[in-house]
């Protein structure tokens, strides 16, 4: 694998669609990154043979197999050390990371949520949005920290919320958002186009394409 392409290492627990779409922005020749390998930690997560049809190492860790949480961060990182992982992106994956993971990546584990943060963290958001009542709802790209969905935000994009929705319906219309911000942002990253101040995240040099992923539905 040429060295100028940034190499991920994507982790996942169940589908793995947000996967999907890194795999296909990549073959589509519009990521500059290569997945070097996939890990779940859950045995029977679609998403590994998704990237298995891909040809895209892909590797069980399961969490239930460690007694201690640092002991399964341990063989994480051990595994995305194997591969020469330059950048973790989470897609789906259902684990906290604790410090002890995050300081051998300092500001280089993405996530993506859906919701609009800091609005509804946590698990079942887009119900809770529908329950909320709210008007928008949508995805957000954020460096992870120690903090439950809390680190700096990357990109977001922006979806209404129709009183007929449920959460599903809801789920559905995020989901596509979701499909193409994050191999966006993968790439804004891979080209060192990303630089974090603080809070706050700037991204330079990618031209309008950054402007509309941040303040609009990426049509
Ligand atoms: C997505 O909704 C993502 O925002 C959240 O988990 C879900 C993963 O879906 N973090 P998939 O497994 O990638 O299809």
């Amino acid at each position: 694998m040429p060295d100028k392409y940034l190499k991920l290492g994507i982790l996942i627990s169940g589908r793995g669609s947000d996967l999907q779409s890194v795999i296909d922005g990549i073959e589509k020749g519009e990521v500059a990154a290569r997945i070097s390998v996939v890990i779940s930690n859950e045995p029977d997560a679609l998403g590994l043979k998704r990237a298995r049809r891909h040809h895209i190492p892909a590797i069980v860790v399961c969490h239930r197999d460690f007694t201690t949480r640092q002991a399964f961060e341990a063989r994480l990182l051990e595994v995305l050390g194997e591969y020469g992982v330059g950048l973790v992106v989470l897609a789906g994956f259902m684990r906290l990371l604790t410090p002890f993971f995050l300081k051998e990546y300092p500001m280089k584990v993405i996530n993506i949520h859906p919701a609009l943060l800091p609005a509804f963290p946590g698990e079942n958001v887009q119900q809770k949005a529908v329950d909320y009542g709210v008007r928008f709802a949508g995805c957000t790209v954020h460096f992870v920290d120690d903090g439950m969905d809390s680190g700096p935000i990357i990109a977001q994009a922006v979806v209404p919320v129709f009183s007929t929705d449920t959460g599903d319906v809801l789920a559905d219309r995020i989901l596509k958002q979701e499909h193409q911000i994050y191999p966006k942002v993968i790439h804004w990253i891979a080209r060192g186009l990303v630089r974090v101040e603080g809070r706050r995240v700037h991204i330079s040099g990618a031209g309008k394409d950054v402007e509309s992923s941040l303040i609009e539905p990426v049509v």
